[in-house]
């Protein structure tokens, strides 16, 4: 199976399996032909010089900056193909190409930077529950639950906090029961809400790839997104980028079809996304936008499955820029771990022009700190985390038979069941884990007319209700195992989850003989379940920070299990989990403020710290006396709209970051402005939040999440504990801060926590976060044989067999070598080169002549190299393959937990061919603030020896 990807056919390929702990090695077998991985094979987004900042603009000759570019390359007789171009002078000017050696263009004048085309996998909610209708007359009678939960519940001024102000624009906190004691309060610019404030929406958040799922664009045909398209209606605008049928599939891609209409009726996510910034008021659920009256252009950049490249990401950011967007929010992200992704720097600088930029922080929150998401990463960004919703909107079916209370099932509308029907099931042992997984015995009954009682676990819910199904059964009732409550895929069938205790009821009573029955009442039934972590981070929220030490996330919102609405083909609501409910939240209470502050770059530039400073601390748990949550985690806690939108106390900047021990700023300065009309008070105290630790004890793995917390905080003094500041004036406080101790180092500590500047009447706070540790001392590259049973890196064939021992390889079919390798933390630069097989030099992961390697011979004897140098002092043949700002791995089997490079022709990676010889391969890895030019900043490894022998 050799790989028919061009020219670059080294590459990396991210693709895991996970047994237990341990990863199968069967599974790094078929990989060398696959050609993905976060960076598409052969694809880069130069960057060019802006004509503006080129002093010697005359040598162009009245060229474009790319056609000097493409002048050039032909010059130096490199094979390229343009695939696009950007022309966005100050934000990004330069092209998609596809080309065989990247290093080369580097050299070019001119030219910036280039960077792999990063693929971002096709969004996937976290929890999905699609509505089945919208004509119940019955449903939950409040469900602004979500801005009822960012409004600050300030006792002292009971009739004032708890009301949204912007009645026409957006309801932040609306409560109808307090309507009309609702405070006269001036909002002068409000009206301007509709006419300046327009929203981009791109697309959608999930990381890890082959996922068959999610999509962009919206379904403006839903009656609460206006119904229509174009001027005059909520969708005002937008693009669409790809087109319905575009795939860019792990193994190839396919053309997209770009045509104006953002529509997208065949998965949902963006219409979600747009529901929670703009749906109208008035609908079934009783929700409404965030800002609902503003305006969206919907730039859809996904086709309805597949994955797309970040070259598609930038151009829709800059079309947002150069339709006149004043917000630009994205619902999308792969990890990543480094703010310098090509997308993350373009958001990044658009923000820094005074457009508000809101980005997922990532569902990876699983996989533990230092996993952060691009484009979520980009440095003047704001980045947001979900935090779960305070209640779900379910069902509730009534008891018959015994006395027993309502049973709540996971359905935002009643399964369509009508009459009472007895109930079956398929166990009468509670503790079966595999219940129905297999055909029902021959002596079942015809279930057509049973409610059909079966426990979780084991196989897919669609299996277990085939099974059902070839019994006749229409309706069933799945008990959870613990794996918690939440929405199930249960395909077509009328099946929901209900709770663990109600199935083993259910399941106690039918054993025991009792006629138990159930109805499905079609109205009345609706019933808020109360979230038992509603309120906190939602545990799917991606940690960071990131590995250059950047604050992200920053800011938390409701994403958490949010009704909004859906492509009225798929049901017209639903309700969906993930940060990419979070985001649009913010984008619409940044639309609020927008309306309410007036549309300039000032305001636009200082929204994330606004957001920061004004929000509300989120505790790790609801157990009294545990540490808030990790701001690595809840950034600076939930976005308070009113507050932030009221504020005249204007505390900048909202993040101080102390970074590594290394490089320790210990002494931080903040300022307090008083933008008020009267004198203010303030004490300063310090509430740290929970130290974040971040590794395994005694190892090299990150901990997985939820990530643990110590108590042992930081220290601060400072410089004043109290101060009085009058109208216009500005107090600067200085703070010097001292790192916890008593914390164990290899578990990498990050500390963060709050300073809070309060009186009794309000209270600001200004966020904060370090480490007990230097990143340097980090290990980037994984050496144990903790994932594979042997230890990594290694050498193997096609097949993935491990090679200790040296090898000859003809690369005629399968006949080559793959290294299998993790990276156990990010690095700045991952290199391969091909080196002299008799080199002498002592790598940091392994050392020549021990084991294995002391039977080597050489193969053959060692002709010139097609193209060779030294790199940090090392002499080297060429190179196999270099990549910049590699994220870590994890350690789950979803295509993110190892990598392998295969390399399936004789070639550099500048596509010349590799003499017939002997050789080994080093791999080095740069350290995480390690300096690209010292050896001993990197970790190295090299591999036995191979023998190219190709005929
Ligand atoms: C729904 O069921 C729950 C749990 O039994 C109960 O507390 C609640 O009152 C019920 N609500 C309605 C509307 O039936
Ligand atoms: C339930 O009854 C109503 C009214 O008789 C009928 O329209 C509907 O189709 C029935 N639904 C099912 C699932 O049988
Ligand atoms: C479910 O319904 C869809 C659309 O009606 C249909 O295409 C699909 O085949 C059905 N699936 C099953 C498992 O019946
Ligand atoms: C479960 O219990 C009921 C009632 O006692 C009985 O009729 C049924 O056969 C039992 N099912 C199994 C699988 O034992
Ligand atoms: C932390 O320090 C490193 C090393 O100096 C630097 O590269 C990085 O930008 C710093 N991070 C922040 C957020 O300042």
């Amino acid at each position: 199976m050799k790989t028919t990807v061009s020219s670059f056919l080294l590459h990396i390929a991210f693709a895991g399996s996970v047994l237990g702990a341990e990863f199968s090695q069967s599974s790094i077998a078929g990989l060398a032909g696959l050609s993905f991985g976060n960076n598409f094979p052969n694809k880069f987004i130069v960057e060019v010089a802006d004509p503006a900042d080129n002093p010697s603009k005359r040598s162009l000759d009245g060229r474009t900056t790319h056609e000097q570019l493409y002048d050039f390359m032909r010059k130096r007789d490199l094979g390229f193909e343009v695939e696009r171009e950007f022309d966005a002078p100050g934000l990004f000017v330069g092209s998609v190409v596809t080309l065989a050696d990247a290093a080369k263009v580097m050299n070019i004048p001119g030219v910036k930077a280039i960077r792999p085309v990063k693929l971002i996998p096709a969004p996937q909610p976290v929890k999905k529950h699609i509505v089945t209708g919208v004509d119940d007359p019955e449903v939950p009678p409040d469900s602004e639950s979500t801005h009822i939960l960012t409004v600050s519940h300030n006792p002292l001024q009971p009739s004032y906090a708890r009301y949204i102000l912007i009645m026409d624009h957006g309801r932040i906190g609306f409560n109808r029961a307090w309507t009309n004691c609702m405070p006269k309060v001036s909002l002068g610019k409000e009206s301007r809400l509709e006419s300046l404030t327009q929203v981009i929406v791109i697309e959608l958040y999930r990381n890890g790839y082959g996922l068959k799922l999610p999509y962009q664009g919206i379904d403006f045909t839903n009656p609460f997104l206006g119904g229509g398209f174009g001027p005059g209606f909520k969708v005002i605008g937008g693009f669409d980028f790809v087109g319905d049928d575009f795939k860019l599939r792990l193994a190839g891609t396919n053309t997209p079809q770009p045509d104006p209409d953002p529509l997208d009726q065949c998965n949902g996510h963006g219409t979600h996304v747009a529901g929670i910034i703009g749906a109208d008021p008035g609908n079934p659920f009783n929700i409404s936008g965030v800002a609902f009256k503003a305006s969206i252009n919907a730039y859809r950049i996904f086709g309805c499955t597949g994955v797309v490249g970040d070259d598609i990401i930038i151009e829709a950011l800059l079309r947002g820029v150069s339709d006149g967007n004043d917000i630009l929010t994205m619902s999308l992200g792969g990890s990543d771990g480094w703010t310098e992704g090509m997308s993350s720097v373009v958001s990044s600088r658009i923000a820094a022009t005074g457009k508000i930029v809101t980005i997922a922080a990532g569902n990876d929150g699983a996989k533990g700190s230092w996993y952060t998401s691009g484009p979520g990463n980009a440095i003047n960004a704001i980045s947001v985390a979900s935090l779960d919703n305070t209640v779900i909107p379910l069902q509730n079916a009534t008891v018959h038979g015994v006395k027993h209370d309502p049973i709540t099932y996971f359905a935002t509308f009643p399964l369509p069941v009508n009459g009472t029907l007895p109930i079956f099931t398929t166990s009468n042992d509670t503790t079966i884990v595999d219940d129905a997984c297999n055909p029902l015995p021959d002596d079942t009954p015809d279930l057509s007319s049973f409610v059909v009682i079966v426990k979780r676990g084991t196989c897919t819910f669609v299996q277990k209700l085939t099974n059902v199904a070839a019994k006749g059964g229409k309706v069933s009732l799945i008990y959870d195992n613990g794996s918690g409550f939440s929405a199930i895929d249960v395909g077509n069938f009328t099946a929901t989850l209900i709770q663990e205790a109600d199935g083993d009821f259910l399941v106690n009573e039918f054993a025991s003989g009792a006629q138990v029955s159930l109805s499905f009442p079609q109205s009345g039934a609706s019933f808020n379940f109360p979230d038992a972590s509603g309120g906190l981070i939602s545990s799917f929220t991606s940690y960071g920070p990131t590995n250059d030490f950047f604050f992200k996330p920053a800011i938390a919102a409701p994403g958490g299990n949010i009704l909004s609405t859906f492509p009225v083909p798929l049901g017209t609501f639903a309700v969906l989990s993930g940060t990419s409910m979070a985001t649009p939240f913010i984008a619409g209470v940044s639309a609020l403020l927008f309306s309410v502050k007036g549309t300039t770059a000032q305001v636009g530039k200082g929204a994330r710290s606004l957001f920061e400073t004004t929000a509300q601390r989120v505790p790790s748990s609801h157990t009294d006396g545990d540490p808030l949550q990790t701001l690595t985690q809840q950034g600076s806690g939930l976005v308070d709209a009113f507050k932030a939108i009221h504020a005249d106390v204007i505390v900048s900047p909202g993040e101080l970051i102390l970074n590594d021990t290394a490089h320790f700023k210990s002494l931080q300065t903040f300022t307090v402005k008083n933008a008020g009309t009267s004198a203010k008070s303030f004490k300063i105290g310090h509430i740290p939040a929970g130290t974040a630790l971040t590794f395994q004890p005694g190892t090299i793995f990150p901990a997985d999440g939820p990530v643990p917390l110590s108590a042992n905080s930081a220290s601060v003094k400072f410089s004043e504990t109290s101060f009085t500041v009058h109208p216009g004036q500005t107090q600067e406080i200085t703070a010097h801060f001292a790192p916890p101790t008593g914390l164990d180092p290899t578990t990498f500590p990050v500390f963060s926590g709050f300073i809070e500047i309060a009186n009794a009447e309000e209270s600001y706070q200004v966020s904060y976060l370090g480490s007990v540790g230097s990143l340097k001392d980090v290990q980037v590259v994984d050496d144990t044989d903790v994932f594979f049973g042997v230890n990594l890196p290694i050498l193997t064939d096609s097949a993935g067999n491990f090679l200790l021992n040296a090898t000859n390889f003809t690369f005629v079919g399968d006949d080559f070598p793959m290294v299998l390798l993790r990276l156990a933390f990010g690095t700045p630069k991952l290199l391969f080169d091909l080196v002299e097989p008799d080199i002498k030099l002592t790598t940091t992961l392994n050392k020549r002549g021990d084991g294995p390697h002391s039977s080597e011979r050489t193969l053959f004897s060692f002709s010139s190299a097609a193209k060779s140098g030294t790199f940090s002092q090392v002499p080297t043949l060429g190179s196999l393959f270099e990549a910049d700002f590699q994220p870590r791995n994890s350690d789950v089997d979803d295509g993110t937990g190892f990598n392998t490079l295969a390399i399936s022709a004789p070639e550099f990676a500048n596509g010349t061919t590799i003499p017939n010889g002997s050789y080994r391969i080093l791999l080095r890895a740069l350290k995480v603030t390690g300096d690209p030019t010292k050896e001993a900043d990197f970790e190295s490894w090299l591999s036995p020896v191979i023998g190219i022998d190709a005929p």
